[in-house]
């Protein structure tokens, strides 16, 4: 079974990031197969897990450059799928 959980705030400074990484951490830890999508443009995920942000990104995948098992990093607190400030395009663009 499959759970999806999705930490969102629009204020900064929430521990977001923090806690995310903190839970992928724990679930990979208990034996979990865990996939972090990092969804802010700032990055701060992709950065605390030590990920590569210059490559295939959650941005590719949103714009059909590579699929989502293309973009897939894999780490010792389990898989991530990396952001950029890329996304911050989108964000401007789809308001
Ligand atoms: N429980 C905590 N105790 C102390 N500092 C924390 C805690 N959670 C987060 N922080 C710190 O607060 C700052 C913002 O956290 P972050 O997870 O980046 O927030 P967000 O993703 O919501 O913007 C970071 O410097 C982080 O290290
Ligand atoms: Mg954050």
């Amino acid at each position: 079974m499959t759970e999806i959980i999705s930490l969102i705030s629009r204020k900064g400074g929430a521990s977001k990031s923090t806690t995310a990484q903190a839970m992928a951490a724990g679930f990979t830890a208990k034996g979990y197969r865990v996939l972090s999508v990092d969804l802010d443009g700032q990055a701060s995920l992709t950065h605390i897990t030590a990920a590569d942000y210059s490559g295939r990104t959650i941005f590719d995948v949103m714009r059909g450059a590579c699929s989502i098992s293309e973009a897939v990093q894999h780490t010792g607190a389990g898989d991530i799928i990396s952001a950029n400030s890329s996304l911050d395009d989108v964000e401007i663009n789809g308001d």
